[in-house]
């Protein structure tokens, strides 16, 4: 398969670090020097759902397809405001696709599994045309009173349109389940029946942990599916890291030797927005008209699970 169209929305409300400042122990040059981030969009009037649609169409018209030519509909997200039905049924209306729609939940390695699972599609000769959308709302998962989380994060949507062709070369998804290293807890509605206790709890995280996790995993991930391609890092032309710390970025790169104009970033003025994060930075590049012909581009994600996963895509 190939990437013929892709589209990302942002919510209107920008947070500065110095509006963090006001409520928060916190400050500009500690935020900017852990983790490189400035502001961050945020949803305020906003559905997520709607940035999902907007990202949609603008992969649709990019790829200039209709909403009938889609074979498939692969929705991935976290948290939205429906238990049921899923994110991607409630966009797939917005849009008017009539495909078959499924969400998978992958944290931030999302965009690169639902790769993963459209080239199955591909491969089985399943489908013509896959729409992927990644639309997550992380702002809304931590507590705005807990400075080493909220300070991270930022919501927006990110979509691609895949056809039949050579460009996405290899994928490699992986899982070293530890769910204690990032995890929220959300009580279901009580019954008469259930005796356990259930309390709410925001986003909980070793930020530590998942920095070195992060570093590590992604490096193994981008030599592996450079390997199974038989190329090495030295072949790539960009590298495009789930924008998660401008630290962890920075690891990745000094670690693999690659000069900085290789690994293009945003997460500058929007932190970590989760799995719509790979296609976002995508887009906005993508239409800087950084990207040509050829270009070799790996994407690598980590987040929670933990899960990992890495692609490898000819443009
Ligand atoms: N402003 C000011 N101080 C802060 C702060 C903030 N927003 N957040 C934490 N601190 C403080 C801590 O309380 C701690 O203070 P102490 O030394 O008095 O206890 C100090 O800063 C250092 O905290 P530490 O957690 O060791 O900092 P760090 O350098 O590891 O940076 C993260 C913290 C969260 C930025 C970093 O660990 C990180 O980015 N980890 C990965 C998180 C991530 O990407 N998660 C999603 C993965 S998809």
């Amino acid at each position: 398969m190939r990437i013929i169209g892709t589209g990302s929305a942002l919510p209107k409300k920008v947070v500065e670090n110095a509006d963090l400042e006001r409520f928060l122990d916190t400050s500009d040059e500690w935020i900017v020097t852990r983790t490189g981030i400035r502001s961050r969009h945020v949803i305020s009037d906003e559905r997520l759902e709607d940035l999902g649609r907007d990202a949609a169409q603008k992969a649709l018209a990019d790829a200039g397809l209709a909403p009938g030519d889609i074979d498939l509909f692969i929705c991935s997200n976290v948290v939205n405001e429906y238990m049921t039905p899923g994110l991607g049924c409630i966009i797939a209306a917005a849009v008017g696709l009539q495909c078959p729609s499924m969400d998978i939940n992958c944290a931030c390695p999302g965009f690169i599994y639902a790769l993963d699972i459209a080239d199955s599609y591909f491969r089985a000769g399943k489908v013509r045309n896959v729409l992927v959308v990644c639309a997550e709302e992380p702002t809304r998962m931590t507590s705005w009173q807990d400075r080493a989380t909220c300070v991270l994060f930022g919501d927006g949507a990110g979509a691609a349109v895949l056809t039949e062709g050579e460009g996405v070369r290899s994928i490699r998804i992986s899982a070293r389940p530890d769910p204690e290293k990032i995890w929220q807890f959300r009580p279901l509605e009580p019954t008469p029946f259930v005796t356990k206790t259930e309390v709410g709890l925001p986003l909980q995280m070793n930020g530590r942990e998942v920095f070195r996790f992060a570093v590590t995993a992604s490096i193994e991930d981008i030599q592996a599916v450079l390997a199974k391609e038989g190329l090495t890092v030295g072949d790539v032309d960009y590298f495009l890291i789930h924008q998660a710390n401008l630290r962890i970025v920075e690891g990745i790169r000094q670690r693999l030797g690659v000069p900085e104009e290789k690994f293009p970033c945003n997460i500058q003025d929007h932190g970590n927005s989760s799995s719509a994060s790979c296609p976002i930075l995508l887009d906005e590049y993508k239409r800087k008209g950084l990207f040509k012909k050829g270009d070799k581009l790996v994407f690598s994600a980590f987040g929670a699970g933990l899960l990992t996963a890495a692609a490898l895509v000819e443009w």
